[in-house]
């Protein structure tokens, strides 16, 4: 009898990935899962087996795997012009930049692509750098804000850090973290402390004046923290006081994710002076964006600066598509609709799961937060670890996230149905049950 195995497509590719890749490129779960298709809130593997995707590849397929119209959009762009550097203007890239201008809040009109949410982070750090004549940022504890030096200097979790900041004058304020506040303190009671103490930590930790405060709407990769709503109003205020820019990082939170506005911010009231975005911008093709105000816009100049792929027509198609689906199918109204629902069921589940410390979110941007004890609220990293298992046994994706490993984050695709959601959610229950 032969001794040769077949290996399987999942079993090549994993070993490949193992072989050529870096090691610090993870892939979720024990015996990481290739993904060989995707179709709306779909994936397949390749045994043919469907998953529910509650992940939309991080937050990023808006409007679902291989969205037909996306496709055709890709498709025909491919096969009229796939990129001349922005060298040459391209109706793609203006088309889109008009659109941006749209739909994003205030006097916002002038848009710097990238391709990627680091990119547009860099960007919106130097703009303010050159437009203020400060140097001083202020970023969050427990934010994500990429992987360049500058991006890894403002995030606010070790272990995205990987070396010492390279960049000093960055400094950070406390995360507007309810569940653990900062503080010890508890909302509304706190006064929102958490934005009150921008003032302390400028008049102590900079010279007095800022270039900008960079943060989060939601904190993504922090576990999906929701600020109170006072925060960014006062925030904002004492960071103008002191000289300073607002960037709003939508990178997670923009088109659409945290239902009925495109942007996350829009809920709070205030208008940032620079957007940056990324992931949901283009459902999948690497685009990054960096938006301002005209003044602002010119402060960029003199000097010289280029993405050679950024606002390529390939992606800027893939985005302008995207945002019109998001149009067309009303999916800021349904991620809003949806969201509540799902809310609502994860808010049960806490009823019945004491590991459940903490359920959070905006639309369809929801998070589990999971502790050894609700009194003490020692994080359950090892529970995510096998609660990412049992629910890959369910066919149901996840995401996880937060500085302790313990946060599973839910983002599907925004046009994912009540029923899917359900579907999903009773395969969450059946994977909290089985831990029992
Ligand atoms: C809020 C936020 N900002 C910036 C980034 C960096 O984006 P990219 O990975 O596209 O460089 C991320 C990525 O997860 C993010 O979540």
């Amino acid at each position: 009898m032969s001794e040769t195995i077949e290996k399987s497509q999942t079993e090549r590719i994993n070993e490949k990935h193992q072989k050529h890749i870096f090691n610090a490129v993870f892939n979720y779960y024990e015996t990481p899962l290739p993904l060989q298709r995707g179709r709306g809130v779909h994936l397949y593997d390749f045994d043919g087996r469907e998953y529910l995707d509650f992940f939309a590849g991080i937050v990023t397929v808006n409007v679902g795997h291989c969205h037909p119209k996306v496709t055709a959009a890709i498709q025909d762009q491919a096969a009229t012009l796939a990129h001349t550097s922005t060298l040459y203007p391209t109706a793609p890239i203006v088309e889109l930049a008009e659109k941006l201008a749209e739909i994003t809040p205030g006097d916002l009109n002038r848009t710097f692509f990238t391709t990627s949410g680091t990119e547009a982070n860099e960007t919106a750090v130097l703009l303010a750098q050159l437009a203020t004549g400060s140097q001083t940022i202020v970023a969050l504890r427990h934010s994500y804000s990429g992987r360049s030096s500058v991006a890894r200097s403002l995030s606010g979790q070790a272990p995205w850090k990987m070396q010492p900041n390279q960049i000093a004058s960055i400094v950070h304020a406390p995360a507007p973290y309810c569940y653990r506040c900062p503080f010890k303190l508890t909302y509304p009671e706190c006064g929102v402390a958490c934005a009150e103490d921008l003032e302390e930590l400028i008049v102590t930790s900079t010279p007095g004046v800022v270039a900008g405060f960079l943060a989060e709407t939601i904190l993504g990769a922090g576990g999906f923290i929701v600020p109170p709503q006072e925060y960014f109003p006062i925030a904002v205020d004492i960071i103008r006081r002191h000289g300073g820019l607002f960037i709003a990082d939508e990178v997670q939170t923009g088109f659409g994710r945290t239902g009925g506005a495109w942007f996350g911010i829009e809920h709070t009231g205030v208008e940032p002076d620079i957007i940056t975005m990324a992931k949901g911008i283009a459902n999948g093709a690497p685009l990054g964006a960096t938006i301002t105000r005209d003044d602002l816009a010119d402060r960029f100049n003199p000097g010289l600066s280029i993405s050679t792929f950024g606002g390529s027509p390939l992606a800027s198609a893939a985005s302008y598509a995207s945002i019109s689906v998001i149009e067309e199918e009303g999916l800021l109204d349904n991620a809003a609709q949806v969201g509540t629902h799902l809310s609502q069921r994860l808010n049960e589940l806490k009823e019945r799961f004491q590991v459940i410390g903490d359920v959070r979110g905006m639309g369809l941007m929801q998070a589990i937060e999971l502790v050894k004890n609700r009194e003490t609220k020692e994080p359950a990293p090892d529970v995510a670890v096998q609660l990412m298992e049992e629910t890959k046994a369910r066919s149901l994706l996840v995401g996880k996230g937060g500085l302790y490993g313990n946060v599973l984050r839910i983002g599907p695709p925004l046009n994912i149905t009540t029923d899917q959601i359900d579907q999903g959610v009773d395969a969450l229950i059946a994977s909290f049950e089985a831990l029992e």
